[in-house]
């Protein structure tokens, strides 16, 4: 299975990330969002770019004008799907939204073109519900910023084909990313592990265990993770945070995932981490 042709559906956050990968990498990429501001903007966002890529020495502007002729903008979400080869969805986190898209596409293109979704918690299988060719349905999950992180965590439905996981790992080989195969389950492996040592990290502050900065060096400094686990919760967001903690313990059972009450209280505060200005750290607040 060749993929040569990718729709994405979404030009948010993630969504002109990864049309911007694509594009990069040599595919013909078409861009669809419902709100055609967003789309305006997630096409500019991905031109500038480019443009960050040209100061890195990562590109020329021979290679910005030929991997932009490959970038289209399309009109409607059916528009962009025409002769695609692989859809992917960045749409907002919401199972009926994410299935009344593949849905609704599923019409219009090809029986072996491959629909992927960048779902951060949502069930694959849940996703592909519904679906003629639910085997087509595969978790593509990339992490934001999404040119800057190496991981895309492929996450196989019960039903992905074994043609569809080799798909996409050869997919995320071409844009330089290093693909890891999970099972779909709750939290698949990233947000499973990682969640649970940020969790961890607020318990061992509201126990008096160290400081904020002391907690975060521990890990930093003695096991070698780039960012410790209470910045990296401000970075994500204490309400993501929070919310991915409360799934994982309805989903799995165990209270591991069980939200600390300090991190229940800055939320109900309003301290959400850098978005906000305040979390664990002060921040200069996002504009
Ligand atoms: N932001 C992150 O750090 C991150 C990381 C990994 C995965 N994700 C996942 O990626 C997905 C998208 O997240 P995001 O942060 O890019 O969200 P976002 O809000 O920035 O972008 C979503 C976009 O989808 C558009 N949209 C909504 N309904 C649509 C429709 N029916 N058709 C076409 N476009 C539609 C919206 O207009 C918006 O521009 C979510 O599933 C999220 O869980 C996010």
């Amino acid at each position: 299975m060749t993929i040569r042709r990718v729709a994405v559906i979404g030009a948010g956050t993630m969504g002109h990330g990864i049309a911007y990968v694509a594009t990069a990498a040599g595919f013909d990429v078409r861009l669809a969002d419902a709100d055609p501001r967003t789309l305006a903007t997630g096409i500019r966002r991905i031109q500038e770019a480019f443009d960050k890529a040209i100061e890195r020495g990562k590109a020329t502007p021979e290679t910005r004008h030929a991997g932009l002729a490959r970038l289209t903008s399309a009109a409607s979400a059916l528009e962009a799907v025409q002769d695609a080869d692989l859809v992917i969805e960045a749409v907002p986190e919401r199972l009926e939204l994410k299935q009344s898209i593949f849905r609704d596409l599923e019409r219009s293109v090809a029986p072996t073109a491959i629909f992927g979704s960048n779902t951060s918690s949502l069930s694959i299988t849940r996703i592909a519900d519904g679906l003629r060719h639910p085997e087509r349905v595969v978790g593509l999950h990339f992490f934001n910023p999404v040119p800057v992180m190496k991981l895309l965590e492929i996450v196989r439905g019960e039903r992905t084909s074994d043609t569809v996981v080799d798909a996409a790992r050869a997919f995320a080989t071409s844009l330089g990313k290093t693909p890891i195969v999970v099972r779909d389950s709750p939290g698949f492996a990233t947000s499973r592990l990682g969640v649970v040592l940020g969790l961890e990290a607020i318990r061992m502050l509201e126990q008096g265990v160290a400081s904020a900065e002391d907690i975060d060096r521990a890990m930093e400094l003695g096991y070698n993770h780039p960012m410790g686990p209470l910045r990296l919760t401000d970075v994500v967001g204490l309400d993501v945070r929070l919310a991915i903690a409360e799934h994982l313990h309805a989903t799995l059972g165990d209270d591991t995932y069980d939200p600390p009450a300090l991190l229940r209280r800055l939320v109900s505060e309003g301290k959400l981490g850098k978005k906000s200005g305040q979390g664990f750290y002060a921040w200069e607040k996002d504009r």
